[in-house]
């Protein structure tokens, strides 16, 4: 999304972590320091340190954690970096470099990804910068290792302790800390702060302050136990069709069992968010359509049977107003109620949930094109052509109504 340079982080963690009173003081301390953006050099890596161990490139990491490395390259993480962004960033990197700066500490966030740096006033050329790294997205580095030191979760076991002399261990082995398991890990980039950018009172990126309010939140299940099942690197979220189901009961019901002629049938699709740790979609780019309209025998549909019900944020593309928001927060229910003359013997009523991930950035890229993308045009025609792909069902019924 584009959005305005004082949503984008520096003081995001810190009000985030006075609001979540989850956990020891230890772990507050550690992800302050973990997540300050933006993220400084990594500096020059330990003598000790083969070319390998030295290197922040993903592929270096998977060539020792090979199972990581090939969830995390199907993910949106590693995508972070996609045609959508880089359009945005070509002509924004030299036309207001504090406002792209601002967009990589989320998209590309290890110093070394940045061609620029700003420093007070100024905005500079960057001495750390590697441009091999910047299409990287999310890397691994970017969560795992600061000063060239490795930080991850405790042992499944839950131990912490190394064990032998770290120094006898790939990259001095790794300092282990709780907060890898916790929904404030993810906050630093999914959550803005409370003085960001809002419309009609909401914030715009508000996922770790919902799931808070969750049932999910009360009961310890955290954002890793939801998108990293059995610690993968996953991260499906509304893009995936089997994720989207995860989260939802869905129900069809024809209300009579038969219709004669001329009867008016009642027909109700139901949608309830069961497991989605938060507003289902969180965001204001999804957009998820019900739908119902009569087909007849030969698997016609009856022009001007279709009815709609649409569950999202809808947001101005230019982010001046929220035109409606009706997200469900978890247990809520959408209900689409169906009344239609039926018109003949034979006829059935067709359900659909269908989930457009990017509704918005169909608009926004379309938009951003006609105004002129300069050049970034060849990569936007590139992600609108990828939005307007993305659109996907999750459940599909005929119900017998004559
Ligand atoms: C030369 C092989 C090698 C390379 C390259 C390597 N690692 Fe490791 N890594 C290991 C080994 C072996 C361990 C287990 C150390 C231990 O038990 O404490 C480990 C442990 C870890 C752990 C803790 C994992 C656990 O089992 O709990 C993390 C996180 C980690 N590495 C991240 C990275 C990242 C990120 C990179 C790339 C920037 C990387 N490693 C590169 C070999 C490697
Ligand atoms: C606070 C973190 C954060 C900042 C800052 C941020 N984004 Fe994003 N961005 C996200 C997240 C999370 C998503 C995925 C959810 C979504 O699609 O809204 C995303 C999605 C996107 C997408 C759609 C997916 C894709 O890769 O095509 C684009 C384009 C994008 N951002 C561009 C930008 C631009 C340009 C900026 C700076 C003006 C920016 N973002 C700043 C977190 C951020
Ligand atoms: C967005 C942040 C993020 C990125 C990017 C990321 N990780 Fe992780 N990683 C985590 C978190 C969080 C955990 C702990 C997950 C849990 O316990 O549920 C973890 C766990 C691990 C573990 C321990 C796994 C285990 O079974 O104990 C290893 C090893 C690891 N990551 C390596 C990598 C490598 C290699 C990459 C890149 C290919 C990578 N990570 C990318 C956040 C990240
Ligand atoms: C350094 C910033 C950063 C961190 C930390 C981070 N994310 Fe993300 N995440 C992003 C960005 C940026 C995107 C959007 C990528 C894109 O499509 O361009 C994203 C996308 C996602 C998506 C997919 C959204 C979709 O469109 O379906 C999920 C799910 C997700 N993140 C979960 C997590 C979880 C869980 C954690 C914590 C373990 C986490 N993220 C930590 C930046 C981050
Ligand atoms: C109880 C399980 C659960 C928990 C906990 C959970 N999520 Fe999700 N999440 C889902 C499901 C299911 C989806 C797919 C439906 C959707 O997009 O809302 C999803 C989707 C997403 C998306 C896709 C974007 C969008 O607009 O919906 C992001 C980003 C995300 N989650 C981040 C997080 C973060 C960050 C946390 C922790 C603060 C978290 N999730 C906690 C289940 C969970």
């Amino acid at each position: 999304m584009r959005l305005p340079l004082r949503t984008a982080g520096a003081a995001t963690l810190a009000v985030l972590l006075g609001t979540a009173a989850v956990g020891a003081d230890a772990i507050q301390d550690f992800l302050r320091r973990h997540w300050r953006p933006p993220l400084a050099p990594q500096g020059p890596p330990p003598a000790r340190f083969s070319p390998l161990e030295a290197s922040l490139h993903p592929e270096a990491c998977g060539t020792c954690h090979s199972a990581q490395f090939a969830d995390w390259r199907e993910s949106t993480h590693a995508a972070a970096t996609g045609p959508g962004l880089e359009g945005q960033l070509v002509e924004m990197l030299e036309g207001d470099p504090r406002s792209a700066l601002g967009c990589l500490t989320c998209h590309a966030p290890l110093a070394e990804q940045s061609p620029l740096v700003a420093e007070g006033n100024e905005v500079r050329p960057n001495p750390a910068h590697d441009g091999s790294l910047r299409a990287k997205g999310v890397p691994c580095a970017g969560c795992h290792v600061r000063g060239h030191q490795r930080f991850g979760p405790p042992r499944r076991d839950g131990s912490i302790a190394s064990g032998v002399p770290r120094q006898t261990l790939p990259h001095d082995g790794v300092t282990r800390t709780p907060a890898f398991l916790k929904s404030e890990f993810c906050g630093s980039c999914h959550q803005f702060a409370p003085d960001g950018f809002a419309l009609n009172g909401k914030l715009l990126e508000n996922t770790y302050n919902e799931w808070k309010a969750s049932r999910f939140a009360r009961e310890g299940v955290q954002c890793q136990d939801c998108h990293m099942p059995e610690r993968r690197h996953l991260w499906r979220g509304i893009h995936d069709a089997d994720m989207v189901r995860s989260g939802l009961t869905i129900t069809a019901a024809a209300g009579a069992a038969r219709y004669r002629p001329g009867d008016v049938a009642a027909v109700t699709l139901r949608v309830t968010s069961t497991r989605v740790g938060h507003a289902f979609p969180t965001y204001v780019t999804p957009r998820v359509v019900l739908s119902a309209e009569l087909v007849d025998g030969a698997g016609q549909v009856l022009a001007g049977s279709r009815q709609e019900k649409i569950v999202g944020r809808e947001v101005a593309l230019d982010l001046s107003r929220e035109a409606f928001d009706t997200r469900l927060r978890p247990g809520q229910s959408v209900t689409l109620a169906y009344r239609m003359k039926v018109p003949g013997p034979g006829m059935r009523a067709r359900l659909a949930v269908v989930v457009e991930p990017d509704a918005f950035y169909v608009g926004f890229f379309e938009t951003l094109l006609r105004q002129g993308a300069g050049r970034g045009e060849p990569q936007i025609r590139k992600a609108l052509e990828a939005a307007r792909r993305s659109p996907f069902s999750v459940f599909e019924r005929e119900l017998p109504l004559s």
